[in-house]
């Protein structure tokens, strides 16, 4: 059985000021299928029936906002994206709510980022508030593949590429801007075990004056052969360090890093300063809020490799954890780099590192008071 959205209309919302959101009349997949793919989603591997596409052109400025079919999208060879790599992409979750409801997480933040990202690859910014129409707007088509199991949420992938065809290396006069939705599960399949890390002394993601800042679709294929390196290692993700003076720690390839001194009442939190060239990730601007809520120091500097390692040996570092929008947080295990390998903690989750998860999951799925307004009910 099949059922479709009643009828194609022109929503009362609106893209941009003078762009209609327009909602097309899809093929919703059956509600057998639907229930398959939500009893075990996995990560990234599947997609819901709609996806939101709007269209640019120097001139026009943003046209064609409408929520259709997802679909192959028609690209001519020549698209400036594919050959440049003028691309930028974001990542945020949409949360059933015990009410029924469902909310997404602080999208204005990455609405912000989004408009970073574009400025830095020179590309015309979604204007926030149309950002968010069309994230919103995906979510309330697709509110039946936001799946309620445990920890499950709705993936919501907004992108944006440069299509125009012309193999000129300059600025493209043509864009899409689109989003598509993937029910989630666990992004690390064997869920919350600590991970283990390779750090980097050949490769690094960021420079100064780079991209690490922003969300670019560069960054994330410069960071393939590393990672390839670091598998061959028997490592699950890298660690990189600073391209100047290659002995601070940043990130991973697609995580911030945290660092817990000490235990108890008394722990304190230790995480990379946002020195330009690391991502400045919302669960990282989130979690700093919630430690300090729970009492804890948190203190935003430069940590170098050799900090950490003797840290983690002599017993003043107790914990280290990753963290960012697709993995939540995720405890670090085993350390390797060139300069000798290192086990962080005991190679289980850390206390604090658990409890910040549980209370960033509690605000996230609703289950607890959301004191500081982070969540966005999809009316
Ligand atoms: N660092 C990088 C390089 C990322 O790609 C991400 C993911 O978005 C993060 C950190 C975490 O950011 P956020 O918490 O906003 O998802
Ligand atoms: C996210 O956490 O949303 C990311 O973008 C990280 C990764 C999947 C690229």
């Amino acid at each position: 059985m099949t059922d479709t959205l009643a009828d194609s209309r022109t929503s009362s919302r609106m893209f941009t000021d003078g762009v209609p959101l327009v909602v097309e009349d899809v093929t919703r997949r059956p509600a057998a299928e639907r229930a398959g793919i939500l009893a075990d989603p996995g990560f990234g591997r599947h997609f819901t029936d709609h996806m939101f596409v709007a269209r640019y052109e120097v001139g026009r400025g943003w046209y064609d906002a409408r929520l259709t079919r997802y679909a192959p999208l028609q690209l001519d060879p020549g698209a400036a994206a594919l050959h440049y790599a003028q691309s930028i992409f974001e990542g945020l979750k949409a949360y059933a709510q015990p009410d029924g409801t469902v909310a997404t997480f602080r999208p204005e933040a990455n609405a912000a980022r989004f408009v970073r990202s574009a400025e830095r690859l020179a590309m015309p910014p979604v204007p926030e508030q149309a950002f968010l129409a069309g994230v919103d707007a995906l979510v309330d088509a697709d509110r039946d593949w936001v799946p309620t199991g445990p920890d499950q949420t709705l993936y919501l992938r907004p992108y944006q590429l440069a299509v125009e065809s012309f193999l000129g290396v300059r600025p493209a006069h043509e864009y899409l801007f689109l989003i598509i939705a993937s029910p989630a599960g666990a992004y690390f399949p064997r869920g919350v075990q600590p991970v283990s890390v390779y750090v980097s002394e050949d490769y690094v993601r960021a420079a100064p004056g780079g991209t690490g800042d922003v969300k670019c679709a560069g960054n994330y294929a410069a960071s393939l052969l590393p990672q390839q390196q670091a598998s061959a290692l028997g490592c699950d993700q890298v660690v990189y360090l600073d391209a100047v003076e290659k002995k601070y720690i940043e990130e991973l390839g697609g995580m911030n890093l945290f660092f817990v001194l000490g235990s108890g009442a008394d722990a304190e939190l230790v995480t990379p300063e946002l020195s330009g060239t690391l991502l400045p990730g919302i669960t990282r601007d989130s979690l700093i809020t919630l430690a300090r809520d729970m009492g804890h120091r948190v203190t935003e500097r430069k940590v170098t490799l050799d900090e950490w390692r003797s840290g983690v040996t002599d017993g003043v570092i107790t914990e280290t954890f990753a963290c960012g929008t697709a993995a939540v947080i995720t405890p670090l295990g085993e350390a390797k780099a060139r300069t000798g390998d290192f086990l962080v903690g005991a190679g289980v989750p850390g206390t604090l590192t658990m409890a910040l998860r549980e209370s960033l999951l509690d605000i996230q799925h609703g289950r607890v008071a959301d004191t500081h307004g982070w969540l966005h009910r999809i009316a």
